[in-house]
């Protein structure tokens, strides 16, 4: 595996795109491959699960039966997680070899009970029922049509329940900063995804942060052209200074934040 990742194609098209790099990464380890940093180092992308982690444990607290929504669910991770704590999951995702994978390791788990996974697009989401919880982890910065994006998110807040919430983990830093965008990855300013979400009616309840350490982010743009060995010890050396930071201050350190996440409630009958 290169320790630079795999380039973005010249052309997204999301359901070829995410299908190849499932059918390239999804069934090796524990396919963070795949949902992470695509193609990256292990260690790289189990710091970046970790971080994900930790931001969003607050917000993972689920009862028997609570009822969750997994968006752009991947192989599952996030799926697996709160089944295990007793969550009813239902799970989709665009790409059927991840939901194959997702599939086979929540039977693996012996999760298969609490846990269905669909083949769906988001932006026509229909599942039936309502959720708890809507969760989505990196996934609206990969829809990069403003239609598309606005009818995931109508969509999404459509299967909530009154009451439910919606937890979205999102690269969304407070001033826009283009270096890491790609034609697959786009990291939207904070306050255009404040004034979508208000625009579908869904009222912020809270917005706390993930990783405000920048180094990743700056190193990133130029890895694939520095010698490998070197871009392995720096990726190394921008993992180890981050992890600390992300444990200790990522989620209070909110501006200075790369991701955010975002709790969100539909206002129901109030505009
Ligand atoms: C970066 S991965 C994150 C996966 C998962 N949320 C996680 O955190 O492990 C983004 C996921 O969103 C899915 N995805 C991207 N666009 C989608 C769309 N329009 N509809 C449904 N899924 C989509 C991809 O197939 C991929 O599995």
């Amino acid at each position: 595996m290169s320790v630079r990742g795999i380039p973005a194609p010249s052309l997204y098209r999301p359901p070829a795109y995410w299908e190849d790099r499932a059918q390239r990464f999804a069934a090796e380890g524990d396919g963070l491959a795949a949902v992470c940093a695509y193609g990256m180092p292990e260690f790289y992308n189990r710091a970046i699960h970790l971080g994900q982690r930790l931001a969003l444990e607050p917000w993972l607290k689920v009862g028997r039966g609570t009822r969750v929504l997994d968006v752009g669910c991947g192989v599952g991770r996030w799926s697996r997680l709160l089944a295990a704590r007793g969550a009813l999951v239902t799970g989709v995702d665009l790409s059927p070899t991840m939901v194959a994978q997702a599939e086979r390791r929540a039977a693996i788990a012996g999760l298969a009970g609490q846990c269905r996974f669909e083949v769906q697009d988001l932006s026509e989401l229909n599942v039936g029922g309502q959720f708890d919880r809507v969760l989505g982890v990196t996934v609206l910065q990969h829809i990069l049509d403003a239609a598309a994006l606005r009818r995931a998110l109508v969509a999404m807040t459509a299967h909530l329940a009154p009451g439910g919430r919606m937890i979205l983990l999102e690269a969304a830093p407070v001033a826009a900063v283009s270096r890491c965008d790609s034609t697959v990855f786009r990291a939207r300013r904070r306050d255009v995804y404040l004034d979508l979400f208000r625009s579908c009616n869904l009222e912020l309840r809270a917005l706390t942060g993930v990783d405000p350490a920048p180094f990743r982010t700056r190193l990133l743009p130029h890895v694939r052209t520095l010698p490998r060995h070197l871009s392995w010890s720096l990726l190394a050396l921008a993992t180890a200074l981050s992890l600390p930071i992300e444990a200790l201050f990522g989620r209070r350190a909110v501006g200075r934040s790369w991701h955010a996440v975002f709790v969100l409630e539909h206002r129901f009958g109030r505009n």
